[in-house]
């Protein structure tokens, strides 16, 4: 049985990831940590909760983290998901309610509860895990990998031209977990918008799978509204990708091992994921990043766990 812990900003996407690594049935979800990003930690929780609920196989523990940067003012993305991050679906409160402990606390716990075992997921910005690291120096042994959804690959940002929301929101905790020793997966946002990307026949099909496969086309509507400026019709399923990513290696088909490292002190790259493709800086390997992924596999895998 394979242990994960989920780190998310729980918008939309973030909701449907959390749906799929709930209802795989080989992996175990031990904990879900909360970040502020998408949304105000508040309501981070409460769509965490929410999503926890609506998976309707197991409720893993969900903890509050960090309520905003470590140096920056927070950024959020009403824009994109909406007034309540679910699209403003207005849905009601859950019934469950989080665990008292600081999510930072959490992650330190249960790397050391599932030494060499446990596997991260994050799916918003790294302020939690970057204030584990500090917290825990010894985290990167503990921990077997970390998949981190940030970063704009080898395209074009979201936030700024260079930069990914995730890695925008807080570029100091991004820029001090890639140069941590944690084993890393990095899943960017041109993977996203590119073979995963859902057009309007596979959001159709996703709304004709029932409740769950409604929910996840319901809640991305903003999402797909803001995709508009883009100039495509549809929307980059992020944390579902990354979520898919970890679950199912094979659905890889492209990734490199490389340097990569995070502008945090210029204020126009502020954010940005720096490849070092060419190997120029001369430093060792640090991340694997993922440039392909199978289109169809990932499609697949999206829609069985929500029928
Ligand atoms: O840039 C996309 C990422 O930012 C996704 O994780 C989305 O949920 C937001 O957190
Ligand atoms: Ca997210």
């Amino acid at each position: 049985m394979k242990h994960f812990l989920i780190d998310t900003d729980t918008a939309s996407d973030d909701a449907v990831a959390l749906l799929m690594a709930l209802r795989e049935p080989s992996v175990r979800v031990e904990a879900i940590t909360v970040v502020a990003g998408n949304c105000p930690l508040d309501i981070g929780v409460r769509n965490a909760l929410i999503s926890v609920e609506l998976a309707g196989t197991y409720a893993p523990p969900v903890y509050a983290g960090m309520p905003q940067p470590l140096l920056r003012e927070l950024v959020t993305s009403e824009h994109v998901h909406g007034k309540d991050g679910l699209g403003n679906m207005e849905l009601p409160s859950p019934t469950s309610e989080k665990q008292s402990d600081h999510a930072v606390d959490i992650i330190i716990e249960m790397a050391r509860r599932f030494p060499g075992e446990l596997e991260i997921i994050a799916l918003g910005p790294l302020t939690n895990l970057a204030m584990a690291i500090l917290k825990e120096p010894t985290l990167p042994d503990l921990i077997r990998r970390v998949y981190i959804m940030g970063g704009a690959g080898l395209g074009p940002g979201n936030m700024t031209p260079v930069a990914e929301f995730n890695f925008y929101v807080d570029a100091e905790a991004a820029h001090l977990v890639i140069q941590s020793k944690l084993a890393k997966t990095v899943i960017g946002w041109d993977v996203c918008m590119a073979e995963a990307f859902l057009n309007r026949s596979d959001i159709a099909h996703l709304d004709s799978l029932g409740a769950l496969g409604e929910f996840a086309a319901r809640t991305s509507v903003s999402l797909i509204e803001f995709t508009k400026s883009f100039g495509m019709d549809g929307f980059g399923p992020a944390d579902q990708t990354a979520v898919a990513v970890a679950l199912y290696p094979d659905i890889v088909t492209k990734q490199f091992d490389v340097y990569g490292y995070v502008e945090y002190e210029s204020e126009k790259a502020y954010g940005q994921f720096i490849i070092d493709q060419l190997q120029v800086t001369g430093k060792p390997h640090n991340v694997t990043v993922i440039t392909e992924i199978d289109a169809k596999q990932f499609k697949e895998k999206l829609f069985q766990l929500l029928s």
